[in-house]
Parts: C-alpha cells; structure tokens; sequence
C-alpha cells in the first residue's frame, strides 16, 4: 500500500475548468481542482496531480469555469448625487471640458459630496458596490477626490473602508485629492496642492486611511509640477502613486508616474512612445478605462500595439464615476475593451485578474489561482472563458467565493 500524503483542507471545489491566470495564456486546467485552507488556496490545477485532500466539504463544479474573483482596480465609487442632468446637457451638444470650465462637472459632485454623511456616502455606494459584487467582483479599487477638503476627503476614504464590513469584498483606498480645485481655491490651483501636501497627505497617511495616492494630470486638472509635488510628498509617507493621465491631452504625466514607480497610469488615450517606454522601464501597469472612453465618445484609442509590443501589463476597470463614466459592470468593461480597443479574450481576462491586482500592488496575493494566494474565486456557468466578454448585459456568474467561503 501506497503512504499517500493527506493534505487537510477546509473546502475542495472539484470537476471544474480552471482560467487560472497565471499563464501560460489563461492558464487553463481542463479537469482542474481548488482546494482552500484559511481563506488561501491550497492547491489549483489538474486533478491528476492534486494531492489527496481530506475536506470538511467538497463542491462537485458539474464541469463549469473557475476565475480568480474579479477586481475592479479604478473606481470613484464613492460620492453623493449624480450627473444625470449634465449627461442631458452633453447629449444637447456641450463637452465634458466645457461643463467643467463652467463650474460643472467633477466640482457639481463635490459639493453634493461634501453635503453628505458618512452614512449617507455609504449607503448611495452600496447598491453600485452591490452591482459589481453580483458579477464576481471580490476586490475593489475606491478613489476619494470629491471631497476636496482633509474632512470631507477623510470622510470619503472612512466611508470606502467601511464597505469593506458591510460586503464580503476587498477594497483598497486611493487618495485622491489633486483631482479638482474646489471653488475655495478657484483660480489658485498652487495654493490647494499646498493644502494638498501639507495637510492631507500627511494626515490621512497617518490615519491608515489611503493604500495610495493618485492624481489628474490634465489641462482641466493639475499640471505636472504640481502632480510632482504631490508625488513627492506621496512618496515620502510611503504611500505609492498612480495617476489619470493623458486621458484627454498629452501632459506626460505617464513618464512623470513612471519616474515614481507608480503602480498604474490610467486612460492613456493620449500615452505617447516616451511614455511608453518609461511605463515599460518602471513596471508600471497600463490601467485603460473604456467606459469612459466609450461614455465621454472619445475617438482616440490608447495606443494598445505599442503598449503591447513594450510588454507594458495591461488592465481594465469600470471607472465608475458619476461624470464620465456611470458603470458598474466589470463584465461589459471587458467587452467594451474587446470592443471598443480590440483587446483579446486573454488581455481582458488578465485585466480584470492578473493584472489588475499588479496595478493595487497585490500581485502576490490576489489574481491568479495558486497556492498560497486568496482564495477569491468566480464560478462561472459558461462553455468558453471567451463568453465573458462577448456577451452584453448577462452575467453567467454561478457562485462567489471570498477567502474560501
Ligand atoms: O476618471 N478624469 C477624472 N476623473 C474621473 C471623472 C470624474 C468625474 O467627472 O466626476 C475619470 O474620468
Ligand atoms: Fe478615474
């Protein structure tokens, strides 16, 4: 008789296809197994070399897909009202940079943000946190940035946290104050990033209440000296830094992102070859947001090939944000990359997993399917992994599964 090894886990899902997406390609495992022991993955991969498991419970898949569960690296889910009525304005012929030049736009929702409780921010954010749940979203990205002031900014990362308690989800906190000058600053952009540096990076860092620290790097936005001095500061309170850039222009903010090492640089409509090559040189991860690329009709398409072609990791998130781009579906962000970018299956499915976690710093814990990381899964009724792109408004999820529960 064989001394076989018995391993003991605490759930064992069995008879399923795996996309493990740790590659090659989507790592796919015909006849593959997921076993979970405290909340991480114990083993992933093909039945015929898992190890013999003892499981208090075992989960026959009937041959459906297993993800990693989805993570939405880049949103603005928390804020107050909506922009319903400046969408009717843009249908009426205005552009997004005309409404925000006439005091519309990102400073409408902060002064609907700024009027709002805690409570109330966390409960207008749940149904929307609730939608991405509902297709397999197990971590989430939420940005700060309509608050505009230490307070109503303190307020908005206190309310992102606590969904975190209310759901069974992952999120990470973005601090985002360079997003917009608030009307107390109008025409004195220097002297709000003064604020910025000087009082809310500093404290906020101090309150474990930010993960990282982005900027808009736009004409409607901040410039580059002024996303450095941000970055800067950032960087000495240890927070790392992502950043909206060349979204609607070419700021070269990339390259400057990139100088900081930062995780991500998002949009990047406008990214141009220096850009490129920094992003590639520093490991940044390119963040591209086709919902709002798509919402705002954007024509200028980020430049995939080259991206592509310098081995630059490539995600995709919803963006959701109340201006440019109100989705909360990571499903239709996928087919929209697909679309609307011609990214492959593969490179929306890496997007949503893979790389997204490297664009939250998470790479070795959240992503892929392999032992020793969250064991975060989507379970999938559908035949090809490929159907979770090409559909439109249906979500195939089966079961969701956070930290082996
Ligand atoms: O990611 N570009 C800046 N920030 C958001 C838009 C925010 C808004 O319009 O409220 C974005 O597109
Ligand atoms: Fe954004």
């Amino acid at each position: 008789m064989e001394a076989a090894i018995l391993v003991k886990c605490d759930k064992v899902w069995v008879n399923a296809r795996l996309a493990t997406m740790a590659g090659p390609g989507l790592g796919v495992v015909e006849d593959g197994v997921v076993a979970a022991r405290g909340g991480q993955i114990a083993y992933a991969g093909p039945r015929t070399q898992a190890p013999d498991f003892t499981a208090e419970e075992t989960v026959d898949c009937a041959g459906r897909w297993i993800t990693p569960g989805l993570i939405d690296c880049h949103t603005h889910l928390i804020y107050a009202g909506n922009r319903a009525q400046e969408f009717e304005l843009r249908l009426a012929g205005a552009s997004y940079e005309e409404i925000a030049r006439a005091g519309g736009g990102i400073v409408s929702t902060v002064a609907a943000t700024r009027a709002a409780s805690e409570d109330e921010l966390v409960a207008s954010a749940l149904p929307r946190l609730d939608a991405l749940i509902a297709e397999g979203v197990t971590s989430i990205e939420i940005k700060s940035g309509y608050g505009l002031s230490l307070d109503a900014e303190r307020r908005m990362l206190r309310a992102a946290r606590r969904l975190a308690d209310e759901r069974a989800v992952d999120v990470t906190t973005t601090f985002l104050g360079a997003h917009a000058v608030p009307a107390e600053f109008a025409g004195n952009a220097d002297g709000y990033i003064d604020t910025v540096v000087h009082d809310m990076i500093p404290a906020l860092a101090a309150e474990g209440l930010a993960d990282a620290v982005d900027a808009f790097c736009e004409g409607i936005g901040f410039t580059r000296e002024q996303t450095h001095r941000v970055f800067e500061t950032a960087s000495q309170a240890g927070l790392p830094v992502k950043l909206h850039a060349e979204q609607l222009s070419n700021q070269h903010g990339a390259a400057l992102a990139a100088e900081f090492c930062a995780l991500s640089a998002d949009h990047l409509e406008w990214l141009d070859d220096a850009g490129i090559a920094a992003m590639a040189h520093a490991g940044t991860v390119a963040t591209l947001l086709p919902g709002a690329f798509y919402f705002t009709r954007e024509t200028r398409v980020p430049p995939i090939d080259a991206l592509r072609a310098a081995g630059v990791p490539i995600a995709l998130a919803t963006d959701s944000n109340p201006g440019t781009s109100p989705m909360t579906s990571l499903l239709l962000a996928m087919n929209m990359g697909a679309t609307l970018f011609r990214l492959t299956v593969e490179e929306c499915l890496l997007g949503v997993t893979h790389h997204a976690a490297l664009a939250l710093g998470l790479g070795d814990r959240i992503g892929t399917l392999e032992a020793g990381k969250a064991c975060d899964l989507a379970i999938w009724d559908i035949e090809t992994p490929a159907e979770l792109v090409y559909r439109i408004g249906f979500n195939p999820l089966h079961a969701r599964i956070r930290r082996g529960q």
